[in-house]
């Protein structure tokens, strides 16, 4: 027979997927129903690549991006009602999202020290979550690298056009074939990439949100929670 146990202990969620799959407003729509912390590890490394740029540092040389890596402090809110993000003690939760940043952040993400120091701050975010109710974390990696033992993983897909459409709505942006572009070029890196690609983590469910809306995404999510409180105790945190 299993232990009984809070229905909110310590739960990670995982969710990896593509970028403008829809993992941030389902991630955030899970935290705030559920009560959990949220982590946008995207953001942490937007964060980084911003920090690159405005020091004037060639993001595509990975050893001169390696040599100042840990120059970039990155703070991270994990209120899912108003994440905040700062590198250096300077908000840049705006700028982060600049087609600059968009262009660079892929290159920056495949330098391994880079993926080491913010692999070190999220699994550290995640530890202090789990002293509380839990924590949904998005990424790229997360299932696979950063918390493989998270009892609930999702992957999440959308069909790239239907990504643009909704990336370049978010950003205001005229040219959706552009946006599709430069999805299409984020993913070749993320999931080509020789350390933490972009992959279906093993136990991920995957979840294709092109046709489905916002509500439907999380509810699935949610879904998965319950299934899992409701599992035999095994690998939770
Ligand atoms: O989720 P996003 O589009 O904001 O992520 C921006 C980039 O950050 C993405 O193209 C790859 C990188 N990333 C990563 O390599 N690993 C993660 N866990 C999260 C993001």
């Amino acid at each position: 027979m299993s232990i009984p146990r809070p229905a909110t202990a310590g739960l990670v969620i995982a969710v990896d997927g593509t970028s403008g799959s829809g993992k941030s407003s389902t991630c955030r729509g899970v935290a705030s129903r559920l009560g959990l912390a949220y982590l946008d590890t995207g953001a942490m490394f937007r964060a980084v690549t911003w920090w690159m740029l405005e020091h004037g540092v060639d993001v595509h040389d990975a050893a001169a991006v390696a040599a100042r890596a840990h120059e970039a402090v990155v703070v991270s809110g994990t209120d899912p009602a108003g994440p905040t993000i700062t590198v250096g003690g300077q908000d840049v939760s705006a700028p982060i999202r600049l087609v600059e940043v968009n262009a660079a952040v892929s290159p920056v993400s495949t330098v391994p020290v880079v993926r080491s120091l913010l692999l070190d701050l999220q699994r550290s975010i995640i530890s202090h979550a789990l002293t509380g109710p839990g924590i949904v974390v998005e990424g790229r990696d997360i299932g696979s690298v950063v918390w493989p033992q998270a009892p609930v993983k999702v992957y999440l897909s959308a069909d790239p056009a239907a990504r643009a459409a909704r990336r370049a709505a978010e950003e205001g942006a005229a040219d959706v074939a552009a946006t599709e572009e430069s999805l299409r070029a984020r993913d070749r890196i993320d999931s080509g990439r020789t350390t933490a690609p972009l992959t279906l983590a093993d136990g991920a469910v995957a979840i294709d949100s092109t046709s489905a809306t916002l509500d439907q995404v999380i509810q699935q999510v949610v879904d998965l929670v319950d299934r899992a409180r409701a599992a035999p105790e095994d690998g939770r945190g």
